[in-house]
């Protein structure tokens, strides 16, 4: 709900949080709250501010550069006199039902009861800011965006632009950031905000391995269940900031497109959309913020046929850890064949199935069916594969093309490249320049071609370098700095083309494993492929950290085999159902080696995975024992409490008590459990037990067991 209780107050109400806004009597929009539901306003630190110091001081909502506040500008901007200044001040603000929309650009959607605030701030010199505001009740969520206009009648360039800005009055918070690598994407770090502008971000047009654009801020003593904890993550896919500076006055906050390499001009009468900033702030923990984005990512984020997580989702193979590079019809057919043994629902034929790909140094670009691989081309495997009974789904990295390849002969120019510099390769290869109408429609014939010619139930969209030398042909000098931007709106534009015209499809984002796992990203695909790392103990790290905005069921997992490729480690069987069932479920191992008592005993997995699919994909995350590198635990319930899967891996099972906080006390709960090493259990077991005193874990040894139960509770 939002309210407006006078021309110059505004409050954003959700079921338990409020943000509050208040125009002071100069005019400027000041940030006046975001916590706890409340009516009521907490006075100013500082009500009549020295003059000389006041913009230092002030909760500006959207501050401004130039013009006395000396903080960090994430706000930048040339009008053509090249003063550099820019002064705000409110001028209008109107209420509408259901969440504004964003042209071009992925965002949360959602019908009143959600509600839109638009407040506009104006420039004299010829500026119009509009802030936008949507309040979901539901699950606790405020989104923000920023309408730029160029009112004057000269042109003006914008240099950076946050999303948004909110200035806490607090100094003392920690600041966690989703970090890593390659193979090692989304690892919590945690540490005091210090004085300073301290920022994680991208300039290489992807967010890339080493930041996730989600951050948390929370008081010291936050844990998974307690204390303040303000969760901010972008709608966005591309170079990014998340800057908070430790001001005199607090900490604030600024997210948005990074600056760096970013410069737009605006003529007059032109304007620039941000992308949209989803917070959520939860006074009860960790776990309470992340449920918060989990629901709303899966009511208000995730569309298509796919958004139904009654829906059952395919259980698929994957051919790549089975058969890399290397493989003929032949031996795909035997390893569909053997997941049809295990139970599998649909077969993905991943990288190398186009001409002349026997290596990642070749082809990229030429997408039809390589016929010493494929005789009868993609359409005849696909044939093959329905015979079998199972669906068929396909790899492609359109983005991507090789210098090896017939595209790259034919278009040179097709590729981002400064002319007179030499072209950097990553994976032997270029990125094609999505910022160009043209060089989309090349890859959208290709696509579609190969889309019409069979029934592809599911499609792998693969990313697998980050972009440099970025340069467009179709963009004079002055507009280069758009390039990075306008080639994220070429993607979701050619994203948002494929889901329209193949409704039933179901596509899966990926990035050499997770470099573009973002709310962006989810508003096209309902999954995103976690790591390429499957190994079970990492991926409980990984995934644990996806888990702080993401929600188990669009996070891509599956189980593979023993040495693990990436870390030659073993972990039992139990141990990488867990981490797979946990994400969307799947196989990446040749299953042509299993005996056919090995395939058979996969399939109690599998029917697990059936049976209990629609509350693995709509349950509560609860993280009860974070990865501590040796093992975890967690469980997905049902938000009534009624039924629940728990999962552990590792030293935690040792014969500890877990306790699970979302059983209700006065019930009875059935428990068939399964863990490695013993034989199958059943029991029954008092609802107050297992909340107070936790679920009995026996003593498992061993390398790393696993374990998982399904609980239902007693009628
Ligand atoms: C990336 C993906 C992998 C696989 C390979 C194929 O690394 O993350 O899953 O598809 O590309 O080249």
């Amino acid at each position: 709900m939002i309210q407006s209780s006078s021309p110059h107050r505004f409050a954003l109400h959700t079921a338990h949080t409020s943000y509050l806004l208040e125009v002071d009597p100069e005019g400027r929009l000041l940030h006046r709250y975001y916590g706890p539901r409340t009516g009521s306003c907490p006075p100013l630190a500082s009500p009549h501010p020295d003059p000389g110091c006041w913009p230092d001081r002030l909760p500006q909502e959207f501050p401004t550069p130039g013009l006395g506040d000396n903080h960090a500008p994430f706000f930048a901007l040339e009008w053509a006199d090249g003063s550099r200044a820019a002064d705000l001040c409110f001028a209008e603000a109107d209420l509408c039902p259901g969440k504004y929309a964003l042209p071009g650009l992925p965002a949360f959607f959602g019908e009143a009861p959600v509600q839109t605030l638009r407040i506009t701030l104006r420039d004299p010199k010829g500026l119009a800011v509009t802030l936008l505001y949507a309040a979901f009740e539901d699950c606790d969520l405020i989104t923000r965006a920023a309408i730029l206009e160029n009112t004057g009648s000269e042109p003006v360039t914008l240099q950076g632009l946050p999303s948004a800005v909110v200035d806490f009055t607090r100094k003392d918070l920690d600041l966690i950031t989703l970090d890593g690598d390659w193979a090692a994407e989304r690892t919590p770090f945690r540490a005091p905000v210090r004085p300073g502008v301290q920022s994680v971000g991208s300039v290489g047009g992807i967010p890339t391995h080493a930041h996730n654009p989600g951050i948390v801020l929370c008081t010291r003593d936050a844990d998974e269940t307690h204390g303040s904890c303000w969760g901010m993550a972008l709608v966005y896919s591309g170079n990014f900031r998340l800057q908070t500076e430790r001001t005199t006055a607090g900490i604030r906050f600024s997210a948005g497109i990074e600056p760096q390499g970013f410069c737009w001009t605006l003529a007059p009468g032109e304007s620039f959309t941000t992308p949209e900033l989803a917070m959520v702030y939860s006074d009860r923990g960790l776990g309470r913020m992340s449920r918060c984005f989990h629901d709303a990512v899966r009511r208000h984020l995730l569309r298509g046929r796919w958004r139904d997580l009654t829906a059952p989702r395919p259980v698929l193979l994957n051919s790549w850890e089975a058969c890399y590079f290397d493989f003929t019809e032949d031996k795909l057919l035997t390893l569909a064949r053997a997941a049809k043994q295990a139970g599998a629902d649909l077969f993905v034929l991943d990288d190398g199935w186009f001409r002349g790909r026997n290596s990642d140094t070749t082809s990229l670009g030429d997408w039809t069916a390589d016929p010493a691989k494929l005789p009868d081309g993609v359409a005849g495997l696909c044939r093959k594969i329905n015979e079998l009974g199972l669906d068929f789904g396909i790899w492609v990295e359109p983005e991507a093309i090789s210098p090896d390849s017939d595209l790259f002969r034919n278009h040179p120019d097709w590729a981002l490249q400064i002319p007179g510099r030499e072209t950097l390769q990553i994976r032997h290869q270029y990125t094609l320049d999505f910022s160009r109408a043209e060089v989309r429609e090349g890859i959208w014939q290709q696509l579609t071609a190969l889309l019409d010619s069979c029934p592809v139930r599911y499609l792998k969209w693969d990313m697998n370098r980050s972009l440099a030398n970025v340069w467009s042909a179709a963009l004079p000098a002055q507009r280069q700095g758009e390039v990075f931007h306008r080639y994220l709106l070429g993607l979701y534009e050619l994203q948002q083309r494929l889901i329209q015209r193949y409704p039933q499809l179901l596509l899966e984002n990926c990035a050499g494993g997770g470099a573009r796992f973002d709310l962006g990203m989810l508003y096209y695909s309902p999954q995103i492929w976690c790591s390429d790392n499957t190994d079970a103990l990492d991926r409980l790290m990984i995934q644990y950290g996806t888990s702080f905005f993401y929600p188990p069921c669009v996070m891509g997992a599956h189980f593979s085999t023993v040495p693990n490729h990436i870390t030659g480690r073993t972990a039992s069987v139990e141990a990488r159902m867990a981490a797979a069932l946990s994400g969307t479920f799947g196989f990446e191992l040749d299953l042509t080696r299993y005996t056919p008592e090995q395939l058979a005993e996969l399939r109690p997995f599998v029917d697990f995975y059936r049976a209990h699919g629609a509350l693995l994909r709509s349950g509560e995350l609860w993280r009860l024992c974070p990865p501590d590198g040796s093992g975890a635990a967690w469980a997905i319930a049902s938000g009534d409490g009624r039924e629940a899967v728990v999962f552990g891996v590792g030293r935690v099972l040792d014969g500890r008590r877990l306790p699970l906080p979302f059983v209700r006390a006065e019930h009875r709960y059935h428990i068939q459990s399964r863990m490695t090493g013993r034989p199958s259990g059943d029991e029954t077991l008092e609802g107050e037990l297992l909340a107070v005193h936790g679920l009995p874990l026996p003593a498992i040894r061993g390398d790393l067991p696993g374990y998982l139960c399904y609980l239902q509770q007693e009628e």
